[in-house]
């Protein structure tokens, strides 16, 4: 188990700057998981971490270590990929133990190790069995044994779950929560898979374009997005966005104008007249009826119903489409107008750079 430093952390290749001055840290068993868009940094920065790729500049420190010239092999990290990337030709156990001989961990410790993994993975009726002869959910897990098996001080996992069916990932999931709630590891986990990330993380960094845009909680990310960015990737469907302007400030308080819905009232801090704003509500927080400072109203285009809520797809006045989350049976009707209402801290005000600004 260990701590992980990442400081002014970046990555060229040629004039592409892939990651650009990254600065984390991680506490010891802290379960972190990177998500952002594709191609954003996440596969390289925890190739970095690995030792797998070099750094263009800044430093890694593991356990208070710097690591930047270790090889790999050095770090006491284990990485987890989409690809389990087996040895066709051996079996489960011999899988699992394969890495160990060449780090001197004496035949008895390898087997203790590898009984362990396998009764907490549930692999014990598998060991002698190939690759070829497992589900893709099994073979995941004999990668995960292969990760436990080297007692890491971090576990990097990259998109582990991805390969799997729906069913599979869920109970895979809940294995991994499982797992480091015995180790008490420290974990640095990429997804593309939004319930993965709020379930499993102690803390989310969203990246954007080799930055990070912000790090924190799961709910903190989801309630208090710093940004434009955030508050667009995280939550699905994602939150709707409202052009608007500072339309006059008086006594304090800033009039948020727009087309697409009511005018109301916020604080105005260093707002000025004529600023341009962006309003932000999460499909989840429109309610028919309800009460609250946010009101917008839209034709209803589509109605998907997923059973336990169903999403409302609706024309607003602008033109654009905004979502609506609706709850029970009796959903709107297409062609139908519908209002909607937001809570005041469920409206969400961003400025003209992108950065929210208090509600
Ligand atoms: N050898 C290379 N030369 C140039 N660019 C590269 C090289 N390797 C990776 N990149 C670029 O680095 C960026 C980040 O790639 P990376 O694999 O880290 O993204 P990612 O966030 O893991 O994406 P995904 O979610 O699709 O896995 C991409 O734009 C990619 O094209
Ligand atoms: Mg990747």
């Amino acid at each position: 188990m260990a701590n992980l430093r990442i400081e002014h952390l970046n990555k060229r290749y040629g004039a592409t700057t892939v990651l650009n001055d990254v600065n984390l840290s991680i506490g010891d068993g802290e379960f972190v998981v990177l998500v952002g868009p594709s191609g954003c940094g996440k596969s390289t920065l925890l190739r970095m971490i690995a030792g797998l790729d070099g750094a263009s500049g800044g430093d890694i420190h593991i356990a208070d270590k710097l690591v930047n010239t270790l090889a790999p092999a050095e770090r006491g990290i284990a990485m987890v990929f989409q690809s389990y990337a087996l040895y066709p030709h051996m079996n489960v156990r011999k899988n699992m133990t394969f890495g160990l001989k060449f780090t001197g961990v004496p035949p008895t410790e390898r087997e203790r190790r590898v009984a362990k993994a396998a009764r907490m993975l549930r692999l014990e009726e598998l060991l002698e069995r190939y690759p070829r002869d497992l589900s893709g959910g099994q073979r995941q897990r004999v990668a995960i044994g292969r990760a436990i098996v080297r007692e890491p001080a971090v576990f990097l996992f990259d998109e582990p779950l991805s390969n799997l069916d729906a069913a599979l990932r869920v109970s895979t999931r809940v294995e991994i929560a499982n797992l480091h709630r015995l180790l008490k590891s420290t974990i640095v986990y990429v997804t593309h898979d939004q319930v993965e990330a709020m379930t499993l993380a102690d803390r989310i960094v969203v990246m954007n374009k080799g930055c990070i845009e912000q790090v924190g909680k799961p709910l903190d990310l989801y309630y208090e997005p710093a940004n434009l960015f955030v508050a667009g990737f995280i939550g699905s469907p994602a939150m709707n966005f409202f052009e608007a302007e500072v339309g006059g400030i008086e006594g304090g308080r800033a009039r948020v104008a727009g087309t697409a819905f009511r005018n109301f009232d916020m604080p105005a801090a260093s707002l000025k007249v004529g600023d341009a704003l962006t309003v932000g509500v999460r499909p989840e927080h429109l309610v028919r009826g309800g009460a609250g400072p946010f009101l917008a109203e839209g034709i209803v285009e589509l109605v998907e119903r997923l059973g336990e809520a169903s999403f409302a797809y609706l024309r607003r006045v602008d033109g654009r489409i905004f979502v609506a989350e609706v709850r029970g049976r009796q959903t709107p009707a297409p062609g139908e107008t519908v209002t909607l209402v937001a809570a005041s801290p469920d409206v969400h005000v961003f400025d003209a750079l992108g950065l929210r600004v208090a509600t």
